[in-house]
């Protein structure tokens, strides 16, 4: 070391110090790689909600939480399943701790059908798996989705928003019956199918 210049960026750098053209590339690949996954994701975003009807729901309507069961849309005679002039189908379900109401719902197959929702406490989840429907239940607010069952089948719908202690067993079922076979049941009975 004896021919050393003094002059510290002519030195070699102690171990483990890693040279700053190595720290620049590595950062610049970072952030190419960072960049590459939001373009993805936000990829991901367009196409299901183009192709797949997947988007959050956009409705704004507001309710009162405290009111739900003193009358109006959802009032308890008017929830469950209705039919609408047209032969698509409404649903009415509000959530709360730690239950949807009603519980279990019936619906046609092969049938336009709108989900109505609202939630008379705290904020619950409500997703049916293998379709487009995954929305917030949000107190004060009504959550509006859209599908259609191509099968007839039970299909259960968890909640998916912790919402208190008793959440991992909230849930309920629509049952998903023939056409034929819903519209040959009574006004009462296609109402919803929990048992009382
Ligand atoms: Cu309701 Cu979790």
């Amino acid at each position: 070391m004896a021919e050393s210049s003094g002059n510290p960026l002519q030195q070699p750098l102690a171990d483990g110090i890693v040279p700053e053209e190595v720290v620049a590339r590595t950062e610049n690949r970072w952030v190419i790689i960072m960049a590459a996954m939001l373009a993805v994701m936000m990829a991901v975003i367009v196409i299901t909600g183009v192709a797949g009807a997947l988007h959050p729901s956009s409705n704004v309507e507001v309710i009162d939480p405290q009111t739900l069961h003193l009358g109006g849309e959802f009032a308890e005679s008017n929830l469950g399943t209705a039919i609408e002039p047209d032969g698509s189908t409404t649903v009415r379900l509000i959530g709360e701790q730690y239950d949807f109401v009603p519980h279990c719902v019936i619906l046609p197959a092969q049938t336009p059908v709108k989900f109505r929702l609202t939630s008379a406490d705290v904020v619950h989840g409500f997703l049916l798996p293998d379709t487009n429907i995954n929305t917030m239940v949000v107190p004060g607010f009504v959550a509006e989705v859209r599908t259609s069952f191509a099968q007839p089948g039970e299909y259960e719908m968890p909640c998916h928003e912790f919402c208190g202690l008793g959440h991992h067993a909230m849930w309920t079922r629509v049952s998903v019956v023939p056409k034929d076979q819903f519209t040959a049941q009574g006004p009462l009975e296609r109402k919803r199918c929990a048992k009382q």
